[in-house]
C-alpha cells in the first residue's frame, strides 16, 4: 500500500472521531502535538492528526526524500529543472561561507551587493544621497508579484522599526495606482526604485515610465532619482539608471523568494540596514533549524505535513491564514503568491499529471476583522476550512496592553470554538433560557448549533520583531518546499502565468480598434463593448 493510500485509509477510519476525543485519550496532546523552536511554537493539537497519522505523514516525507532534496537546494544543485536553475534564496541571508554554482563561488558577489545596498540605504536615510529638492522624504517601489508583495508586506509588518523615508508601493498597471501614489508626493524629494527581476514585466515598465515622465516635469535629471533592482544590467542601463544605483542578483533567486536581497531595498531604507540584517538573521536561523531538526521537531516540515494532511488527505481545498496582528495585514497576500505560484501545478517533475491534488487555495485577513466578515462560514458553512492562526504574545504598544489581551483572547477563543462547537442540546438550553418552547425552540436552536470539530493550528511568537518576521517568512518558504517535494512538483517555476501575459499583448490591439484576428467571439464582443462605452 502506498503512503498516500495508508493515509487516506486511516483518515477514513476517523469519520466519528472528534478532535476533543483526542485530548481525552492523550493527556499530553497539547504539548505533544506542538513544535517549539527559536522562540516560536507551532501548535497543531487542534487537528485530527493522531500518532498514527503523524507517523504516516513523516514516512511520506521520508519516502519523498525531503532530506536529500533539502540538501540539494542548500548546496546549489539545479533543482529548478524546468528552468535549469539553482534555488538559492537561502544564500542571500547567510552571508558567510561559500556556495558553488556552475563551479563558481557565488557568495563574494552576494556579499558585495549586500554591502552596496547597505551603504546606499544609509546614504538615503542620512541625507547624503539627496534629490533635487533635498533629503529624500519618500521612496516609491515600483514592482509586481515577488518584486512588490514581500517588501510591501514587511514594511507594514515592521512599522514600529520604520524610521527612514516614507515607503510607497505601486504594482498595478491600473493608472489609478500610480496616479494616487504620486499625487501625494514631491518629485524633488522622491526616490523611485524600479524592482523587476527581468526588467521586462509590462506593468512595472509602464509604471516606471510614467514615474519618470512625472519626475521629468520638475526634476532636471530624473534618472538620478531612480534606482533599479534587477538581474538585467543592460535593460536597467537602457532605461537610464546609473550602474551605481543598480543592485543586481542572479537567476537562482526566484521572484517570490527575492526579498532577502536587492528586492528588499525599500524595506532596508525604511527600517535601516541593522534591522534588515536582523530580518536576514531570523530567516537564516530558520534555515539552520530546517536543515538540522528531526522531522517531528522541525517547524517547516510539520507545518507542511499538516498542510498535506488537510489538503491532499482530508480533501479540504482551501486554507485560511489568520494573523491576529494588524501589521501582518499583507501576509495572506504574500503567502498567496508564495504558496499558489509555487505549488499550484498539475504536472509532476516527471512530466506526468499529478495523482493527488495540487496545493490549496490560500486566503485570509487579520483577526479580529475577519471575525466580523467571513468567520460565519468557517464556523457554520458546509465546507471545512483549516485555519492557521498567527499570534504574538506581546504587542509593541505597552500602554495599550489591554488591547493586546483582547486580541489574544479572541484568537484563542476562535480556535477553541472551531474545535468544540456547540451541540443541539446546548443550543436548546440557550433557547429555553430565553423563554422559547416547542417547535419554535427547536427551530431557533438549530440555527445556533456549531458542529465544531473544525481543525486549526496556531503559530505563537513572542513579538513581531525583524528577527521573528524573518523566521516566519523562511518557515513558510520551507513549508512550500517540503509540500512541493512531497507532491513531486517543481515549486520554483511559474509557467502558468505566461499564457495570460501573452494573450494580453494580443488583446491590446482589439481595444485600440486595430485588426487582431484569432480571438473568440466573447472576447471580441467584450472588447467592442469597452470601446462603445468609452465612446469610441
Ligand atoms: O507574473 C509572474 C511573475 O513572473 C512573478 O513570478 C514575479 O514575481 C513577477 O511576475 C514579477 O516579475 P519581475 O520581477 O521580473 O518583474
Amino acid at each position: 500500500m502506498s503512503d498516500w493510500t495508508k493515509l487516506k485509509s486511516h483518515r477514513a477510519t476517523q469519520s466519528e472521531t472528534r478532535i476533543t476525543d483526542l485530548f481525552l485519550t492523550d493527556a499530553d496532546r497539547a504539548t505533544g502535538y506542538a513544535v517549539a523552536a527559536g522562540g516560536m511554537v507551532f501548535d497543531y493539537s487542534k487537528t485530527l492528526i493522531d500518532r498514527a497519522a503523524r507517523q504516516m505523514l513523516i514516512a511520506l516525507a521520508e519516502g519523498a526524500q525531503v532530506a536529500d532534496r533539502r540538501e540539494a537546494m542548500f548546496s546549489g544543485a539545479k533543482i529548478n529543472e524546468t528552468e535549469d536553475r539553482a534555488v538559492l534564496h537561502t544564500a542571500l541571508r547567510n552571508l558567510s561561507g561559500s556556495v558553488m554554482v556552475d563551479g563558481k563561488d557565488v557568495m563574494p558577489e552576494v556579499r558585495a551587493t549586500h554591502e552596496r545596498m547597505s551603504a546606499f540605504a544609509r546614504d538615503v536615510r542620512t541625507g547624503i544621497f539627496r534629490g533635487q529638492g533635498g533629503a529624500i522624504t519618500d521612496i516609491v517601489n515600483i514592482g509586481i508579484g515577488g518584486s512588490d508583495l514581500g517588501p510591501a508586506m514587511a514594511v507594514l509588518a515592521l512599522a514600529p522599526y520604520h524610521d527612514g523615508p516614507r515607503a510607497h508601493f505601486v504594482s498595478n498597471v491600473d493608472g489609478a495606482d500610480i496616479h494616487d501614489t504620486l499625487a501625494r508626493l514631491n518629485p524633488e524629494t522622491t526616490l523611485v526604485i524600479v524592482a523587476s527581476k527581468t526588467f521586462t514585466t509590462i506593468e512595472t515598465m509602464t509604471n516606471a515610465k510614467t514615474a519618470k515622465d512625472w519626475m521629468a516635469k520638475t526634476v532636471r535629471d530624473p534618472g538620478a532619482q531612480f534606482a533599479a533592482l534587477s538581474t538585467d544590467a543592460n535593460r536597467t542601463a537602457a532605461f537610464g539608471i546609473d550602474g551605481a544605483r543598480v543592485f543586481g542578483f542572479a537567476d537562482w533567486v526566484g521572484g517570490r523568494y527575492s526579498m532577502w536581497g536587492p528586492i528588499g531595498l525599500s524595506l532596508m531604507i525604511a527600517v535601516g540596514p541593522e534591522h534588515f540584517d536582523q530580518f536576514l538573521a531570523g530567516a537564516a536561523s530558520m534555515d539552520d533549524h530546517f536543515r538540522s531538526a528531526p522531522f517531528e521537531q522541525n517547524l517547516p516540515v510539520m507545518l507542511a505535513l499538516v498542510g498535506i494532511w488537510h489538503n491532499q488527505v482530508c480533501g479540504y481545498p482551501t486554507r485560511a491564514v489568520l494573523p491576529y496582528d494588524n501589521r501582518l495585514m499583507r501576509l495572506p497576500a504574500y503567502l498567496q503568491q508564495l504558496e499558489m505560484e509555487s505549488n499550484g501545478k498539475g504536472v509532476g517533475m516527471d512530466g506526468n499529471d499529478l495523482t493527488v491534488a495540487s496545493g490549496p487555495v490560500v486566503w485570509g485577513e487579520p483577526g479580529t476583522n475577519g471575525q466580523h466578515a467571513f468567520y460565519q462560514l468557517i464556523h457554520q458553512g458546509t465546507a471545512v476550512i483549516p485555519c492557521e492562526f498567527i499570534l504574538a504574545a506581546r504587542g509593541h504598544e505597552p500602554d495599550l496592553a489591554h488591547h493586546h489581551i483582547l486580541l489574544a483572547a479572541n484568537c484563542l477563543a476562535q480556535s477553541e470554538a472551531l474545535m468544540r462547537g456547540r451541540s443541539l442540546d446546548e443550543a436548546r438550553k440557550l433557547m429555553e433560557a430565553k423563554g422559547l418552547q416547542g417547535a419554535e425552540l427547536e427551530r431557533q436552536a438549530r440555527h445556533r448549533v456549531f458542529k465544531g470539530n473544525r481543525p486549526s493550528t496556531t503559530l505563537l511568537i513572542e513579538e513581531l520583531t525583524p528577527h521573528a518576521l524573518g523566521q516566519i517568512v523562511a518557515l513558510y518558504e520551507h513549508r512550500v518546499f517540503v509540500e512541493g517535494v512531497i507532491l513531486g512538483i517543481n515549486s520554483f517555476d511559474q509557467w502558468g502565468v505566461e499564457l495570460g501575459k501573452e494573450l494580453a499583448l494580443k488583446v491590446e490591439p482589439l481595444l485600440k480598434g486595430e485588426d487582431a484576428p484569432g480571438h473568440d467571439p466573447s472576447t471580441v464582443h467584450l472588447a467592442e463593448l469597452v470601446r462603445e462605452m468609452r465612446g469610441e
